[in-house]
């Protein structure tokens, strides 16, 4: 069998890793037998960083792209335009039985669509996440996503709801677990030996990157163009962050590409940059980012990713969105995270009750490390 697996963004790579290592293994255990499963990994080039891309490549031990499409920056419709003409020719040399999409980006999309119009089967890995929110460009390329696959791969029990609810016949649907939380599971131990202090000198943006810990620290990672893409939103959120957060702890702000090109629009950059209890810092790689988040008194973020690391390393996380696509990660469902959309009234209350509340770790069903191996399962035992 064949299987040709998409990465395009940085949050895809965590998701891939694991699914990689289980062909392996599988490969392994298999010695050499007709079923051995012939893998090839395609990195679209979305996300083209050293930060953003090779960093996690050499962290997770991800053999290197077998092909690198080289899309890089645009707008959604030349991201998407772009990787489909390029993912058609793919796909008529290599001719695979499976195409693996994983997460939301615009790689996500694309290469289902591509994949399905060449009548190739679509597997897609964290199916059935819905925010309801048509804003999002993630939220369109998970319907469209999930409405072409052929197996859908759901991570919790209310992303299988969801599947159901939109009518997804039975036969498709199964549920798998998170594999994010392989990676996590797999680099625990990893990170854990890691040190914080080395860490921040590693990555730190400040002129004076000598600086030495002597607090709790919070974590900051914002990059949702809902957030960063407007000066009205973002300034207050710099104002609370510089006038009230650092008040009270060291924040570790790792700056996403996008984020630091609008805060040197805006006129922010030298604001944040100037306060001595901001460390700014390059984007971390993965074992670093879970180091800092074992650590952490409080997460503020807009990533999906984060949500469900600080559910499963029990941090508590304030998600700066007003939805969110993984409602297990919720407090109401036992979770870490609480939502405070960009409103600076409710970051502050949420601030001031995570700042009192205790790290209290989550496993939801199936998180339990395993979910690469039922994921190749799944595509093996495709009966139909
Ligand atoms: C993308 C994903 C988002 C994910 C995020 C993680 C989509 C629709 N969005 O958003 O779901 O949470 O990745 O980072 O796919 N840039 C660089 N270097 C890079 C990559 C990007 O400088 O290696 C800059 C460019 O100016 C680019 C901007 O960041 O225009 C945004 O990058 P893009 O890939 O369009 O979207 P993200 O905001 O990263």
């Amino acid at each position: 069998m064949k299987i040709l697996s998409v990465v395009g963004a940085r949050p895809n790579f965590m998701k891939i890793a694991p699914f990689i290592w289980a062909i392996e293994k599988y490969n392994h255990r298999q010695n050499s037998q007709p079923e051995t499963v012939k893998h090839i990994l395609v990195h679209t080039g979305q996300h083209y960083d050293d930060s953003m891309s090779k960093a996690f490549f050499t962290d997770l031990h991800i053999p290197a792209a077998d092909i690198n499409l080289g899309i890089g920056s645009g707008t959604h419709a030349e991201q998407v335009g772009h990787t489909m003409i390029a993912f058609e020719k793919v796909i008529r040399a290599q001719k695979p039985d499976w195409v693996v999409v994983v997460g939301d980006v615009n790689a996500t999309l694309a290469c289902s669509v591509t994949a399905k119009k060449e009548w190739i089967k679509v597997c897609h890995i964290e199916a059935g996440l819905r925010s309801g929110d048509l804003t999002m460009p993630e939220e369109i390329n998970r319907l469209v996503t999930d409405r072409l696959s052929d197996l859908l791969l759901a991570p919790d029990m209310l992303s299988v709801q969801n599947l159901r609810a939109e009518g997804v016949p039975e036969k498709k649907i199964r549920f798998v677990g998170n594999i994010m939380i392989d990676t996590l599971e797999a680099n625990r131990k990893r990170a854990r030996s890691l040190d914080v202090n080395e860490i921040i000198r590693r990555y730190s943006l400040s002129h004076d990157n000598d600086h030495k810990l002597d607090s709790s620290y919070a974590v900051l990672t914002i990059h949702r163009p809902s957030n960063v893409d407007s000066a009205e939103v973002l300034e207050p959120i710099v104002s609370f962050l510089t006038g009230e957060v650092a008040e009270e702890l060291t924040l570790l702000w790792p700056v996403h590409p996008r984020t630091e090109k609008r805060l040197a629009e805006f006129g922010l950059y030298g604001r944040v940059a100037a306060n001595r209890n901001i460390i700014l810092m390059e984007p971390v790689g993965y074992l670093d980012m879970l180091r800092l988040n074992m650590e952490a008194r409080v997460m503020l973020t807009d990533s999906g990713g984060l949500q469900e690391e600080c559910t499963v390393l029990g941090t508590p996380c304030l998600t700066l969105r007003w939805n969110t696509e993984r409602p297990v990660t919720l407090r109401e469902h036992g979770g870490a995270s609480v939502l405070t959309g960009n409103d600076i009234e409710r970051i502050r209350s949420a601030f001031h009750q995570a700042m009192n509340s205790s790290r209290t770790p989550l496993r939801p069903e199936l998180w339990d490390g395993h979910t690469a191996e039922r994921c190749l399962e799944a595509i093996l035992g495709f009966g139909y």
